[in-house]
This record gives structure tokens, sequence and C-alpha cells, in this order.
């Protein structure tokens, strides 16, 4: 069998690495893009990388053959409200501009093209956070209301994609319809990896702490200590694209997947960090327009679909994701200064 060329898309940010890095053991030849030079820690993993403008790119992919695309560049939910159109053109129109790609090579390959997307809790929103603790946890269908740029841009996205993969220029109702591409999206929690820190998310504040306090380092966190959204270690997230991708398209019930591993709240993060990290200074100093999207978010995740349909289970709960992933790993961070890669 001829060797599955694949492109992935952000490959200079958190999930970016972390999946080409995954994706390097099974063979494929992948090809990165972003607007940062590739770090080094993935080069050796990415057969050519083309650096730039992804919606400006976008056309010179025309002449490669990817079987599968994982679209992972996007401008995170806090960024995003501070450049509100900007954050629209690299999150719809990078889209778009892919599925348009996919669409295309599936019809001229006569195979679908895979197009994996990230998605997220800010596709929920609720009211107010009497509305979010009274409903506890989300499944797919239920508040897709977002507050933010960054959810509309997600959730606009996974409409776009499923209308790709179905209903493209209505051409599922020609006598021979053509074969269309395969969308697939995951809506992640917020991902917390012991190798590289996230920018420009409102879930950061896990992360941030924890990588603050192993370091040594004051952080201010900037939602109140009872703040509670769902989290998962990146080898989960980075496992759960990689049998999504793989999960033969009749047992998928839906285009678009919830996946959760566990939840907790700011103040548990932080008796969490001062556990392993005594001397850790953690204060709280809420930020109203961060914690307003954060409280906007679900505390808990209904993952059923996933877990029925492509058996995903996450391997990391909390007390192992601290016990066995990221405490371990952080502190042999640590011990080697300068490593650190921030995206
Ligand atoms: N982690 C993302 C953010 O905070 C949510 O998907 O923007």
């Amino acid at each position: 069998m001829s060797q599955k060329s694949v492109l992935v898309t952000g490959a200079c940010g958190e999930i970016g690495q972390a999946l080409v890095q995954g994706l390097s053991k099974g063979g494929y030849r992948i090809v990165t893009t972003d607007l940062m030079p590739l770090p080094e820690a993935i080069k050796p993993f990415s057969a050519e990388h083309v650096q730039g403008d992804l919606v400006y790119r976008v056309k010179q992919f025309y002449d490669y053959d990817f079987d599968i695309i994982f679209h992972l560049a996007a401008s995170l939910s806090s960024k995003a409200e501070i450049a509100t159109e900007e954050a629209h053109r690299i999150n719809v129109d990078g889209t778009m501009q892919l599925l348009m790609l996919a669409a295309y090579k599936s019809e001229r390959r006569g195979k679908a093209v895979k197009f994996l997307f990230p998605s997220s809790i800010a596709a929920y929103g609720f009211a107010n956070v009497e509305e979010k603790r009274r409903t506890g946890r989300v499944k797919e269908d239920d508040y897709n209301t977002p507050h933010t740029m960054y959810g509309c841009n997600k959730l606009y996205c996974e409409k776009l994609g499923i209308y790709y993969s179905n209903f493209y220029a209505q051409r599922h109702l020609d006598p021979q319809p053509p074969v269309m591409c395969d969308f697939r999206a995951i809506r992640f929690p917020g991902l917390i990896s012991a190798f590289t820190l996230p920018s420009g998310g409102t879930s950061d504040y896990g992360p941030e702490m924890l990588h603050a306090a192993a370091q040594g380092r004051p952080y201010a966190c900037f939602v109140r200590e009872d703040t509670k959204i769902s989290f998962m270690a990146m080898p989960d997230a980075i496992k759960s694209i990689l049998m999504l991708v793989d999960v033969p398209r009749e047992k998928l019930t839906r285009a678009v997947y919830n996946i959760d591993a566990f939840s907790l709240t700011a103040g548990e993060f932080r008796q969490r960090a001062l556990r392993a990290f005594p001397s850790a200074q953690i204060t709280f100093e809420p930020n109203p327009r961060r914690q307003g999207i954060v409280d906007s978010w679900p505390e808990d995740i209904d993952d059923t679909a996933a877990r029925r349909d492509w058996g995903w289970k996450p391997d990391y709960d909390i007390d192992r994701f601290f016990d066995e992933y990221f405490l371990p790993e952080i502190r042999k961070r640590y011990r080697t200064p300068n490593r650190m890669t921030k995206e």
C-alpha cells in the first residue's frame, strides 16, 4: 500500500506539534504549514514545511494529493476577541479554502479526502453562570449559542464541513453524486501539555498556572477560584484525533463529537499545584471579559456518542494526568532550561 500523504495546518501550535510527533510513528508523509518556521523538535518529521498565511497558501496545495487534512490553524478565543475580523479571516476563510480543496480533490480522485477539524467547548454558550451550573454535562446539540468570535467561527466551520461532505452544491441529488470529502470534528475541552504553552486561549489559566508553579514563578489567575470547565491531557487529545481518523465512516452517527476527560475548578488546580510545588504563589485576579467567556462554557461534557461510536476513552483521569503525565514530564522539562516552546 502506498504511503498516505497528510497536511497539518497550524503545525507549530500546541496540538500541531504533538500531532506531528504522533503521526510520525504512523508512516505518513507529513506536509506542514504555519505562519512560523517549524520548531526543531518536529523538523525531522516534516517532509516539507510551507511557511506563510494559510489563506493565501491554499492554492499551492492544489498541486498535492493529500489523503488527510488536519486543519489546526486558528486564532484562539481570547486573542480572537481582541482582533475579531482578523480571527474570522483566519478561522473561517482558512477553513473554507481548505474545504473547497478537499471537495475538489475528493471528486477528482473518486476517493474521499478526510478532513479532521478540532472544534471546541467554545461552540457552547450559556446565558450566565447559573444556567451553566444548573446544566452540568452538555450533549453536542445543546446550547450551541456561543458568545465568542472563536466559538461562532468553530460552530460555523462545523456546519460548513458537514455541508461540503454531504450537500455540496446540492450534488448529492445528482443521478450520480460525486465523491465528497469526509469531514470529522472533535470538540475539545481545555488542553494541557507538559511541553508547550498555549497562547491566546481562555482555558490557558490551567496550563499557565501549572507551568508557573513548576518554574517557581508567581501566577495571578485571570478567573475566579470557583470557575469550572473540562480539561484533557494533550496525549489524550492526540489519541482522539488518531482514533477518529481511522474509524470506518459507516460507524459514525455524527460528524461532530464531544470528548471528555476530567473537570476541575481553578481553585482545585491551585490545590493540586501546591501539593506538587508547596512554595507556589498562586493568586486570583479575575479579568471580567475572560471570566465571562469561561462562565459561558460548560463545566462538564457528555461524550457518550464518541464512546459508543468509536470506543473513545481517555487514558488520563485527573490523578493519572498529574501523577503519570504532567508532573514527571514537567520536572524533567524544567531541569533543562530554555527548552520550552511558546506557541
Ligand atoms: N482552549 C481554547 C481557548 O481557550 C478553547 O478551545 O480558546
